[in-house]
């Protein structure tokens, strides 16, 4: 061996005597890192390789307080830090392995369980270990209503609005969801078809996934076995599935060209499953690239032909539960009223409200939802608007009696307040984010609105996920 050689050998690669060489130099600002707590500023130290630092963080035993708001344990403070552990229940003792800092405390991985909650259940669902799919399979679905409904009792009093009366949970059962996104990847033969493993980016298969209906489920098959005939070896892309009365719509984000082989492969895989309609989506186009049959819905009795893409609700049931409740909360107009639905969608609720006798006028951002609206009745005038950036405000109230709301998990603060200022006196709220819907609720009791009721729905069981409809009056 050379001189230089074994001067080289001696310092390592970085020009450092041996044992040092192999550890990286690193910036570390006062937090975890896997090897430990470094000081408080940040200051220039040396911590291991990843090979000498591979030693997991010792499990430590805590107590389980609660369920936090995304549905993780959240325990007692251990040597003052409390941690969030998906998969923990509130009471029970927990082997916990920590990990990094999560908002105001410390996440954690859930090692074992030392005392199990008597409302832990074995998951219906055999992927629900690994899947991150679903994130309380593993509670009762009684304690998961009673939970769901204590949480939006928690957003509202965070609003102080305590005495809002809050109804029983109404829930729809595992196996009803007719719309679902879920992550393809090609194999060199067949491929993967389901959802993200938890707290990682890696797709899983979850072949005997309990959410879907029996006809999606059957099209998650087929979609599986010919991932491989449209996806290159280990190539990614999203699907939307949606089962309509005339088949299984597909959106499938383009992969790679879209070039000519996969186009027919799509053409193919249409046939074969006897899709109704498979499209490409790229960016905001949706191309149908096949369709075998118009896809469509009946809404409030009226057949409807669905746009691919824009915004539907997951389950048929919980459709149903939403539509009751808001011709509930509206109950009583006179024919020919005025109603605003704002956020509509390809048109839920102003279907069943014209077909009431109700004059409905619907607004949403997505152009390819509201475009068939008009069509399916004449008492409905649909219009694309972004409502965040012109929220309806001022005269454009002027004769309108009614309203519904039904804005994305942000809420609708600027329209909300709008309406605050010249709104009518009868309001049906519908939202999928209890934080923002309190938010928005606090602006309108703060006008003189006054809240008959506010129901929460579970259309996501086995998810920390809720809605809520609510009647609100002004006098
Ligand atoms: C929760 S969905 C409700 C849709 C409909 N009410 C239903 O039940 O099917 C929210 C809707 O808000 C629309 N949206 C999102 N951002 C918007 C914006 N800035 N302006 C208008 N509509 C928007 C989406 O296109 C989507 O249709």
């Amino acid at each position: 061996m050379t001189s230089r050689k074994r001067e080289r050998r001696r310092l390592g690669r970085r020009g450092l005597p041996r044992p040092l060489g192999r550890l990286a130099l690193g910036l570390v600002r006062g937090t975890s890192t896997e090897c430990g707590v470094w000081g408080g500023r940040a200051s220039p130290v040396f911590f291991p390789r990843r090979s000498l630092m591979s030693r997991p963080p010792a499990a430590i035993t805590a107590h389980v307080a609660s369920l936090g708001d995304r549905g993780d344990g959240v325990t007692e403070p251990v040597a003052g830090r409390h941690y969030y552990v998906p998969g923990a229940l509130p009471g029970e003792e927990i082997r916990l392995i920590p990990g990094p800092r999560r908002g105001d405390g410390w996440a954690a991985t859930l090692e074992s369980v030392l005392s199990p909650s008597p409302n832990r259940v074995a998951p219906p669902c055999p992927h629900a270990a690994q899947c991150g799919g679903c994130d309380l399979l593993h509670l009762d679905p009684a304690a998961q209503a009673t939970w769901k409904r204590a949480k939006v009792e928690r957003a509202l009093a965070h609003r102080g609005l305590d005495d809002v009366m809050v109804r029983p949970l109404l829930s729809v059962g595992l196996g009803t969801r007719r719309r679902l996104a879920v992550g393809l990847r090609g194999r060199k033969a067949g491929g993967v078809a389901g959802f993200h493993e938890r707290a990682s980016s890696r797709l899983i298969d979850t072949p005997s996934c309990c959410l879907p209906t029996p006809a999606l489920h059957q099209a998650l098959a087929v979609l599986r076995h010919h991932a491989g005939d449209f996806l290159e070896p280990g190539e990614e892309v999203q699907a939307l599935l949606t089962e309509t009365e005339t088949g299984v719509d597909v959106v499938i984000d383009a992969p790679r060209g879209p070039d000519l082989a996969v186009r027919e492969a799509l053409v193919a895989l249409a046939q074969t499953a006897d899709f109704a309609r498979v499209a490409l989506r790229r960016k905001s186009t949706v191309d149908p690239v096949a369709e075998r049959r118009a896809p469509t819905l009946t809404l409030g009795g009226q057949e409807l032909r669905l746009p691919p893409g824009p915004f539907l609700q997951p389950s048929r049931e919980g459709e149903g539960h939403l539509v009751a409740l808001v011709l509930e909360a509206l109950a009583g107009l006179a024919p020919g009223s005025r109603v605003v639905d704002l956020f509509c969608g390809v048109g839920t609720f102003s279907v069943p409200l014209a077909a009431t006798g109700l004059q409905v006028e619907a607004y949403d951002e997505a152009a390819t939802a509201v475009a068939p609206l008009s069509r399916a009745s004449t008492r409905i005038r649909a219009q694309a608007r972004d409502l965040f950036r012109n929220p309806l405000a001022g005269g454009e109230w002027q004769g309108v009696t009614a309203a519904v709301l039904d804005p994305p998990r942000a809420g609708a603060q600027g329209q909300t307040q709008a309406l605050a200022e010249a709104g009518p006196a009868h309001l049906a709220l519908v939202s999928c984010a209890p934080g923002t819907f309190a938010r928005d609720l606090r602006v309108l009791v703060e006008a003189g609105y006054e809240v008959a009721w506010v129901q929460p729905v579970d259309q996501f069981t086995g998810s920390h996920h809720v809605e809520v409809v609510a009647k609100v009056t002004r006098g």
